[in-house]
């Protein structure tokens, strides 16, 4: 197969991803983590399940960057993830050095190679990265709104009783409690489902949209989610393996657009064979506008926490 992915992190999010990488036929994979044995493990243990699962492609697990040159896309997840009780943002000193030393050490070996972020907190990170790489814009993108807004269409199609796949939803803002989602913008078959839902139900759908994430560390208690962290990475580098310019929200650098500037927030972008090839700017109203600038603002709050 003649495209590269590198997954950084051979934990929960990183190894679901190499699975779908594999399976959907995406690319050779290379997974890498700083523990020996365990991409080595996990990268054989995928490969041998090519015959049952009838993928063919190359699957490598490593400890040397080395093994990562020239790569078309790299996924980095690595990191710690949360407990209960814990916010994404109280990972930001220790995954901070990790992604830095992760970023470091992928860009040596792929200096053109265009990077998704899904370590947290996500925005802070991504903003790391693009300070580390020194890449253009549209080569470092965060992995939140997809996640966030596929975590909001399942609760719709739960809700309303109707299938997943003609659920869409857009969430917007950071990854975290102050994230936008946004019900006039969220359809099912086009149908805008402020005509299917009553407020007080959309409301308690939203707000559980935005606490998503720590439901899911309250229930595991020893680690966060990770299938629909590593589905929602997957679709991203689909479309940019694939150059299939869907519209999906993304974490990207603004210089101005929706009034923000200079950090990593979610917005509506195309994403092709050149990563981020247009930031899409909808019409927001008051309100929905004043929710996005108070979830960049959060954003901006932690990144002056950021030390490097
Ligand atoms: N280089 C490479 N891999 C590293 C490094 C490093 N410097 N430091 C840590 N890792 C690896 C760990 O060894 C581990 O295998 O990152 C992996 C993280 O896996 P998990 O602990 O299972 O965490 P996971 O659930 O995958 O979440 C990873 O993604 O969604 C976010 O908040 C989450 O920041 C967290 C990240």
């Amino acid at each position: 197969m003649k495209n590269k992915i590198t997954v950084v992190g051979a934990g929960n999010v990183g190894a679901t991803a190499a699975q779908l990488i594999a399976y959907k036929e995406l690319g050779n994979v290379v997974l890498v983590d700083i523990i020996e044995g365990v991409p080595q493990g996990k990268g054989l243990d995928l490969l041998e399940s090519g015959p049952v699962e009838q993928f063919s492609g190359k699957i490598l697990g490593t400890n040397d960057y080395k093994d990562t040159a020239n790569s078309d896309v790299v996924v980095i997840t690595a990191g710690v993830p949360r407990k209960p009780g814990m916010s994404r943002d109280d990972l930001i000193g220790t995954n901070a050095k990790i992604v830095k030393s992760v970023v470091e050490q992928i860009t040596k070996h792929s200096p053109d190679t265009i990077l998704i972020v899904v370590s947290n907190p996500l925005d802070i990170m991504a903003c790391l990265a693009k300070q580390v790489s020194g890449f253009p814009k549209n080569r470092v993108i965060g992995m939140a709104g997809v996640l966030d807004s596929t975590r909001f269409r399942a609760f719709i199609a739960e809700e309303l009783n109707v299938s997943m796949e003609d659920t869409q939803a857009m969430v917007l803002g950071g990854h975290g409690d102050s994230m936008v989602p946004l019900p006039r913008y969220s359809t099912v078959s086009g149908i805008c489902i402020e005509e299917l839902i009553p407020k007080t139900r959309l409301d308690k759908l939203i707000e559980r949209t935005r606490k998503g994430g720590g439901e899911i560390v309250a229930l595991l208690k020893t680690g966060s989610a990770f299938y629909a962290p590593g589905a929602s990475a997957v679709q991203m580098v689909e479309s940019i393996i694939k150059d299939k310019k869907r519209i999906l929200p993304c974490a990207a650098y603004l210089e101005g657009e929706y009034g923000i500037e200079g950090l990593f927030v979610g917005v509506p972008v195309k994403l092709g064979s050149n990563g981020i090839e247009e930031i899409i700017e909808i019409k927001l109203a008051d309100e929905e506008s004043n929710s996005l600038k108070a979830s960049a603002d959060a954003v901006k709050k932690t990144l002056s926490e950021l030390k490097i």
